[in-house]
């Protein structure tokens, strides 16, 4: 799906740069030039970057501590 119009940037581009180590929007414009025309998709941008840092991540357990 595309993400920016103006730059014709997809969601699995967002997706492989942040597999790639991209971790902020600034990087993201400048690797793929997303949100640099009109800017309108920058949010959205964001958004899948967000959400592909945290399944990079992985899954976050809560250990009780035995205290
Ligand atoms: S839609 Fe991305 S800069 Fe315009």
């Amino acid at each position: 799906m595309y993400v920016c119009i103006c730059k014709s940037v997809t969601d699995n581009q967002i997706r492989r740069a942040a597999a790639r180590g991209v971790d902020n929007l600034l990087e993201l414009q400048q690797n793929l030039g997303v949100a640099t025309g009109c800017g309108k998709c920058a949010g959205a941008a964001q958004d899948v970057l967000d959400k592909a840092n945290a399944l990079e991540a992985g899954p976050v357990f809560y250990v009780p501590s035995s205290a």
